[in-house]
């Protein structure tokens, strides 16, 4: 088969590679989200297109932006301060001033770059349309600790339904952190709360935050994905995350329990972020999904029989290699199984070839019932995880029947000589399982 990689062309090879992407995103509801320092800097207008190209692409856009830096510049002309109570932000009546300008400022300068289209430009013949207005409603924060926040607010509610008359006429949804209340007074919000609220509200299809900073990581090592369980610890460990970093995680957090099915969290500065993250496959920065109400752990002996009853069949049909209750056993910390309802519905393996730095993933099933459901995708992420925490630079695999289901999921296929010397001299001739590899850095 002539697969697209094979082009020689890179730039047909690449396109070609998008085109799955291209697909799957069309007509899909995506909330993007991002502070005001992406406004500040000289390739801003290159987000800007990569947002016209989505927008062209067909995919439904809700923009929640921040302008935190351009309120401070107007605070510190002003001559004002900020105060902060117990992390909350106090905005008076002076400084509240300072965010309707700077919200309308960036807006402006948004809307003006969305409506560029000279000849030759990236966004010519675009003719995009954004909209903002009234869609979202605050209520104060109000006294706490009889510390009064005054203009500072929170989310109350979100016009799902005006903001999907908007997005089914094609047009950009532009969401500053600022809400009205049905007093007639204006509140100060943060774009996380904003962002977040609203992915929940339209029940979009992704949460995508451009964070400042570096990305999620774990032992130096970019997180690909995570599950809530982990984020929640991850943000108990780590109190030296930045402020609104940790908002924006705590609101990925609360999209993915109500709904959201996927928070994309991705480092913003580099050039061309969200393009990567959403058209190819391993992305650059963390994909947040949500939880299935499985556990996905290591096994332990108890787990042999569910198991031995799992892989029989697959065993019986001879797709994979048999095993003995007596091996599986001696080799049970090497597996990871998904468990449901006190089943074992999901297993994998991983055997390490730490010399090598290579470590062989075996034994990839899952329960027929539950096949297609994207729990094999999320077994071998967390079986990438283990491996990425325990040095290893290489996966690899043998299979008969799946080599496609790997090659979707960035593997590779190579020779048997790729295999550790131990592992081939027990190569089966017969059984002619094809080797396919994956680079972990
Ligand atoms: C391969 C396997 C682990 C995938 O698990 P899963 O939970 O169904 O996988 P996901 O839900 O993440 O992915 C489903 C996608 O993979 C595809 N897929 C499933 N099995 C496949 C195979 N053998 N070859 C190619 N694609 C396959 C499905 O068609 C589906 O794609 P689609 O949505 O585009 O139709 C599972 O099918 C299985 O247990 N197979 C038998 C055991 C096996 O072959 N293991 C690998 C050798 S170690």
């Amino acid at each position: 088969m002539n697969q697209p990689e094979n082009s020689t062309d890179p730039f047909v090879s690449w396109l070609r590679n998008s085109t799955p992407y291209v697909h799957a995103h069309r007509n899909k509801t995506f909330v993007i989200s991002f502070g005001g320092e992406a406004l500040a800097e000289p390739n801003f207008p290159a987000l800007i297109h990569d947002l016209a190209l989505l927008q062209g692409l067909g995919i439904r856009l809700i923009i929640a932006y921040g302008a935190r830096p351009q309120i401070s510049q107007r605070l510190t002309q002003a001559g004002i301060q900020l105060s902060y109570q117990n992390g909350i932000r106090i905005t008076d009546d002076k400084a509240m001033q300072c965010v309707k300008e700077a919200n309308g400022v960036v807006r402006i300068d948004m809307e003006a770059l969305f409506s560029l289209g000279l000849a030759n430009s990236p966004m010519a013949g675009a003719q995009i349309r954004v909209a903002s207005g009234n869609f979202v409603t605050a209520r104060p924060i109000g006294i706490r600790n009889g510390v009064d926040y005054r203009h500072t607010g929170e989310v109350r509610r979100i016009d799902a339904q005006g903001i999907r008359q908007q997005l089914d006429n094609r047009n950009i949804v532009l969401l500053p952190a600022m809400g009205y209340s049905p007093t007639g007074e204006v509140f100060n919000l943060s774009a996380a709360d904003v962002a977040c609220a609203t992915a929940i509200a339209l029940e979009a299809d992704k949460l995508i935050i451009l964070h400042e900073g570096e990305p999620l990581s774990q032992q130096g090592q970019t997180l690909s994905s995570i599950q809530p369980r982990e984020l929640d610890k991850l943000l108990q460990q780590q109190e030296a995350l930045p402020e609104d970093f940790c908002l924006y995680l705590q609101g990925a957090l609360r999209a993915c329990r109500n709904g959201v099915a996927r928070s994309h969290i991705v480092p913003r500065q580099q050039d061309g972020v969200l393009l990567r993250e959403l058209f190819t496959r391993d992305g650059c920065g963390t994909l947040l999904s949500a939880e299935l109400y499985e556990d996905i752990r290591r096994a332990n002996i108890n787990d042999a029989g569910g198991i031995l009853e799992l892989i029989k069949p697959l065993e019986d049909s001879g797709v994979l290699l048999k095993r003995s209750r007596e091996k599986l056993e001696t080799e049970i910390a090497c597996f990871s199984v998904i468990e449901r309802d006190s089943s074992i519905i999901g297993c994998a393996a991983l055997y390490p070839y730490a010399d090598e730095g290579k470590a062989e993933l075996a034994c990839v099933a899952i329960h027929a019932d539950y096949q297609g459901t994207g729990r094999g995708d999320q077994l071998l992420s967390h079986l990438q995880q283990q491996a990425i925490a325990a040095g290893i630079q290489y996966l690899f695999v043998l299979t008969t029947q799946s080599s496609h289901w790997f090659l979707e999921r960035g593997f590779q296929l190579s020779g048997r000589d790729f295999l550790p010397e131990s592992k081939l001299e027990l190569y089966n001739l017969q059984r002619n399982s094809q080797v396919l590899y994956k680079s972990l850095s």
